[in-house]
């Protein structure tokens, strides 16, 4: 094997700086592939909130004026690896506290664009090593919107690394208006449908999925459905015209992080052998949520940001179904205002089986993975989603619609096939029949029948967590995919 350098570039990484999935997978993608032997560096704005959670002072590796910009370039560890992390300070932009999308009232900031061009044409620089770091990458790993210009600064560059675009959700396209693309200075070419442009409007992620070698997604099934209408997102025309160029990668998890065996932040640690320990951390849920510590009552389990991809209206409108049933919910999540406030209603409507808390918080997240029994995402489409693999390394099963990475990682559990044949099965939750209302309380209604029997609750559970989701096995494919876009260069040199 070749060692490769690998330029990876995210607007995010745990535990540096998270909002979401994302942050997991640059947080831990990079590490695993560089166990692999590879020579990564990953790279991230400086946000404040980053800069401040830094163990130790970063070293600063250059200054530079970029568009008009003063940038200070910091090369720091990415906690618990090895893996180098560059930090591209630009206080005007990213000097501000908070989070690294939005202000505090969840708007978006206002120039963003100027925020995110200014870090794809810094990486385009680093990736071309036109910094005079001398440390060219073969490879340049863009992620979501964020980096879609990157592509498009590094096409100016005569020799340029080969390029891989990751789609983690394609309903977040980074749009601007005319005016923004004229401030950024962008070539008039490039305003072409065929370029940067989307009905009228400069669309970050269209750089990432026009410019980049190859495109891939988090899963198989969502690279498949984002070439169709239903989850296309607008984009599912470009996306078939570039299938030749699109695959999926399940994301893994970091098993060092999300371990119950090893997990500091829940109340009792527990393995495979030792799954009566789980209900202690179940007690203790029910407990810290002041809802009646009932071993009998199916607790489930939610942690999500409160957004309209995550299903959580289907819970809402099936609340009143749900609670007729013997089970509780807790609710960790934050988001989308109408859905806060809908929710703080539910709970007043029904205390002794509701509780929710609003708001970012991984202890709690942790928590809940731990203590719930059954762990609810009925998302209406899901490019990876991680909460279903780490509910399963947990022993919560996880209840998901049968869409993108869900449908690829949960199998389903049947009570119709006799003890045995579940037995002998590799079930390891529930898939709903489709994204409704009914699907929902049918699957629910289905998991209650199996936890009346704990002797087939406990083999699922011992099924579910026996899995391996870590990263292994996906760091392995994207490092076959850029030997293959290395060889395809090869080719076309020679
Ligand atoms: P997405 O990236 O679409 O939000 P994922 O399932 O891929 O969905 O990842 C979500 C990640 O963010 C998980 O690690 C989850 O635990 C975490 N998360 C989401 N909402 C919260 C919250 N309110 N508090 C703590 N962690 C959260
Ligand atoms: C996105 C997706 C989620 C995925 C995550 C990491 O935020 O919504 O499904 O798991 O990215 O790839």
């Amino acid at each position: 094997m070749t060692a490769r350098r690998i330029l990876y570039c995210s607007s995010e990484a745990y535990p540096l700086i998270k909002t979401g999935g994302l942050g997991d997978v640059a947080g831990s993608l990079p590490r695993a592939l560089q166990q692999l032997g590879h020579d990564v560096r990953l790279v991230l704005p400086a946000y404040r909130d980053l800069l401040h959670n830094l163990a130790q002072r970063p070293r600063q590796l250059g200054q530079w004026e970029v568009d008009g910009q003063l940038v200070n370039l910091w090369q720091t560890t990415l906690p618990a690896s090895r893996v180098k992390t560059w930090l591209v300070d630009c206080p005007a932009l990213f000097g501000r506290p908070g989070n690294p999308y939005h202000d505090t009232d969840g708007e978006p900031w206002p120039d963003n664009a100027q925020r995110f061009a200014l870090f794809g044409k810094v990486a385009a620089l680093l990736a071309s090593d036109q910094l005079g770091l001398e440390w060219q990458p073969d490879i340049v790993h863009g992620n979501d919107w964020q980096c879609g210009l990157l592509p498009v600064y590094l096409n100016e560059f005569d020799s340029r690394p080969a390029t891989v675009f990751t789609i983690h959700n394609l309903a977040y396209q980074g749009l601007f208006d005319r005016a923004t693309f004229e401030q950024l200075g962008l070539p008039e070419s490039l305003w072409h449908f065929t370029a940067l442009e989307y009905h009228n409007q400069l669309s970050f992620i269209k750089g990432g999925l026009v410019y980049s070698d190859h495109l891939t997604t988090v899963s198989p099934t969502y690279a498949r459905e984002i070439q169709t209408p239903a989850f296309g997102q607008g984009m599912e025309g470009l996306l078939a015209y570039r299938a030749a160029d699109l695959s999926g990668i399940l994301n893994g998890i970091d098993t060092r992080v999300w371990n119950p065996g090893t997990d500091r932040l829940i109340v009792k640690r527990y393995n495979r052998q030792h799954l009566a320990d789980k209900g202690i951390n179940k007690q203790a849920l029910q407990a810290q949520f002041d809802l009646p510590q009932d071993n009998a009552v199916l607790l489930m389990g939610m942690v999500t940001r409160l957004a309209e991809q995550k299903g959580i209206d289907l819970i809402l409108d099936s609340l009143p179904d749900l609670l007729r049933l013997p089970v509780q919910l807790v609710i960790l999540g934050s988001g989308d205002k109408r859905y806060e406030q809908r929710l703080q209603e539910a709970v007043r409507q029904y205390p002794r089986q509701l509780a929710v808390t609003l708001g970012y918080d991984e202890t709690l997240a942790h928590r809940i993975e731990a203590g719930a029994d059954l762990f609810l995402m009925p998302s209406r489409f899901e490019p990876c989603g991680l909460n279903q693999l780490y509910s399963q390394r947990y022993g919560t099963l996880p209840l998901v619609t049968p869409v993108g990475g869900l449908a690829d990682t949960v199998m389903d559990t049947r009570l119709d096939t006799s003890g045995q044949a579940l037995q002998e099965s590799e079930a390891s939750g529930f898939v709903m029949s489709e994204v409704s209302r009914a699907a929902l309380e049918e699957s629910v209604e289905r998991a209650l029948e199996l936890y009346a029997q704990q002797t087939l609750w406990r083999h699922v559970q011992r099924i579910a967590m026996g899995r391996d989701f870590s990263w292994q096995r996906s760091a392995g494919r994207y490092v076959q995919l850029y030997e293959q876009l290395l060889q395809q260069r090869m080719a076309v040199i020679t």
